[in-house]
């Protein structure tokens, strides 16, 4: 979480700064602040609120200057307040610094710092590193960045700029994201790319432990070990538009309108001319496939939700058993993973720290990894043996939309193509599915026309201070990542619950006007559904239906009905989950939430 940004060049920083921080507010947005370089010192202002706060202050009172660093936080250490804020500075002003990551070892070096004299002012981890560099500095600042985090412990990127040094921004990283961004007299760094596309689509990704030294005209790469590095700059193929909203008023919107196209990249790349799921990235002969006994899909959130699907679609075409876990349990309960486990991480991000330890744990037993991940040269990407992108374009809301349907296409194709090889899916069956998936294009644009019909019945349920969502089978983990998205955007306490479950104890909360979304896609097990909708209606809940289009009967069983274009049982997933996305998105509209930026919530979650 937090972003961070830097600037070195002719133009003036502060607008830079401050442009680039917007674009990365979705990593965190509980204070902000920049450190410019004028005249021989170097100039603080930071703020507790929203980046606006920072901006109206700059405003105020500029900062001018061509070299500076900016932040923008998710606290981990240190409640949200204007001296936790970052960049933190030493006493006497000579080194200001912007930190990424959690240094997991800040109490003891903190001690030790404070024996030789240091004085903190903040509860941060990050001033012990802006004490470190201090400490060791003797005229070198890449020396004293390079001794400090010899010591250091845990996940940083930094952005580093010195009074004495003024010509340079020392930047490096371990475990946190940063890219170097090449411009023409002027360069940069951000945790991520849609920082910087303003001014260029040339950039560096950084490994762990690499150093990037930037000044005006050049950029130098030194490896752990301080030797040079060469390396290949990496092309941004997006636009700035990708990472504007574009007429919509929140992110969310535009990226749940965005799902037909990005349905449409996922799959397309996938299949051949004959229209066969052909997965370069993920090449396994049947021989490879047939030595593994066992499938792990691990993630967090949303892309666990899609991993729920992944598993469903693998055991019904492959046959090959699937096992899901969340990935900060993962890594702590010893779980059975050898050289005949394919382990699948699933993250948006490719950033998320519990599913890159997990990862690293599958590695370490010896499994075979792959990754599927919407972000070129995250950490998962480089860390898993494959790699399967999603492009779905960057994701800007923090509530996933985007990459939850394009996570479950790639995992169909890589259904697909298992069950295939294995000769466990009849070919018919596999082309009638692939035709079928050709359609989700045209289905999931049908399917926005819909959103005034959902925007009127969220209008009439945004009172509602609890709501469960129902679903049987694959319905059930739609049904959850559905109350995900509606609890974290409009603050609704909401649960999922598999509809056969209810009565088990769950019932006992329906109540007159309880909100009941109830997901009855899958034909075999309607009736079971009808039964459960009954039960809650029988208590008074106000029930909202998920339902194909042309289920007349489900129009005289519930109260309200949210149709999806018709099409194959396991295939429902990325039409049913449009209209819960929608309902969710309205519902925190109507009760004035911050739709993009949730509260207490960052976009990437890179602390434990
Ligand atoms: O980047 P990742 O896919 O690894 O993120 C995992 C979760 O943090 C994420 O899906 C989260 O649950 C979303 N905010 C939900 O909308």
């Amino acid at each position: 979480m937090c972003g961070i940004v830097g600037y070195i060049g002719g133009k003036q920083a502060s607008p830079i700064l401050i442009e680039g921080l917007q674009k990365l507010e979705y990593r965190g947005y509980d204070s902000a602040g920049v450190a410019i370089y004028n005249d021989g010192e170097i100039a603080v202002q930071k703020y507790k609120g929203r980046l606006k706060v920072l901006e109206e202050h700059l405003e105020k009172k500029p900062i001018p200057g061509s070299v500076g660093i900016g932040h923008t936080r998710w606290a981990t250490h240190g409640e949200p307040n204007d001296l936790n804020a970052h960049p933190h500075i030493t006493t006497d002003g000579h080194i200001a610094l912007v930190h990424n990551g959690i240094i997991e070892n800040y109490t003891r070096l903190k001690e030790w710092l404070i024996e030789e004299g240091k004085i903190f002012k903040t509860e941060t981890d990050t001033e012990v590193i802006v004490h470190l560099v201090d400490y060791f500095y003797e005229g070198d600042l890449e020396k004293a960045v390079r001794r400090a985090i010899g010591k250091m412990e845990g996940a940083f990127a930094l952005g580093v700029i010195s009074k004495n040094e003024p010509e340079k921004i020392v930047s490096v990283r371990k475990d946190s994201p940063l890219v170097v961004g090449i411009g023409k007299e002027e360069n940069f760094i951000a945790s991520d790319i849609p920082a910087l596309l303003k001014h260029t689509k040339e950039v560096y990704f950084l490994d762990d432990g690499e150093m990037a030294v930037l000044t005006e005209k050049d950029i130098a790469i030194y490896d752990e070990f301080g030797q040079p590095v060469e390396k290949e700059p990496f092309t941004v193929t997006w636009d700035v538009s990708s990472a504007e909203k574009e007429g919509y008023e929140h992110f969310m919107m535009k990226e749940i309108h965005e799902q037909p196209k990005a349905i449409r990249d996922t799959l397309s790349p996938r299949l051949n001319d004959r229209n066969m799921v052909e997965i370069e990235e993920f090449n396994l002969s049947r021989e490879d496939i047939q030595r593994i006994d066992k499938i792990m899909i691990v993630a967090c959130g949303t892309a666990y939700h899609a991993g729920l699907i992944g598993k469903f679609a693998i055991e019904k075409f492959a046959k090959i058993p699937v096992e899901t876990d969340i990935a900060s349990e993962f890594r702590y309960r010893d779980p059975f993973v050898n050289e005949k486990t394919l382990f699948i991480a699933v993250s948006q991000s490719g950033e998320t720290a519990d599913t890159l330890a997990a990862l690293r744990e599958a590695k370490r037993k010896g499994a075979r990894t792959m990754a599927i991940t919407n972000v070129v040269g995250s950490r998962v990407s480089r860390e898993a043996d494959d790699v399967y992108y999603t492009w779905a374009g960057p994701e800007i809301a923090v509530a996933s939309t985007k990459a939850y349907t394009t996570q479950i296409v790639a995992f169909y194709t890589i259904a697909l193509d298992l069950g295939l090889k294995l000769g466990t899916l009849k070919e018919e069956t596999y082309h009638q599915i692939i035709k079928e998936l050709l359609t989700f294009g045209e289905k999931t644009e049908a399917l926005l026309q819909y959103k005034k019909d959902i925007q009127f019945l969220a209008d009439a349920q945004f009172n509602n201070t609890s709501a469960f969502y129902i679903g049987r089978g694959i319905d059930d983990a739609v049904a959850r990542e559905g109350s995900l998205k509606l609890k974290e955007i409009s603050y609704i306490h909401s649960e999922a619950i598999a509809a056969g479950e209810l009565k088990h104890g769950t019932i006992a909360l329906i109540e007159d006007g309880t909100l009941v979304v109830a997901l009855t896609t899958q034909d075999r097990l309607y009736d079971k559904m009808l039964s459960a909708i009954k039960e809650v209606k029988a208590r008074g809940a106000y029930v909202i239906a998920v339902a194909k289009e042309g289920n007349q009967d489900i129009q005289k069983e519930a109260d309200a009905v949210m149709s999806i274009p018709d099409t194959y049982d396991e295939l429902t997933p990325i039409l049913s989950v449009i209209p819960l996305q929608l309902l969710a998105y309205y519902i925190a509209v109507a009760r004035g939430c911050d739709v993009d930026k949730p509260k207490n919530l960052a976009k990437s979650v890179t602390v434990e």
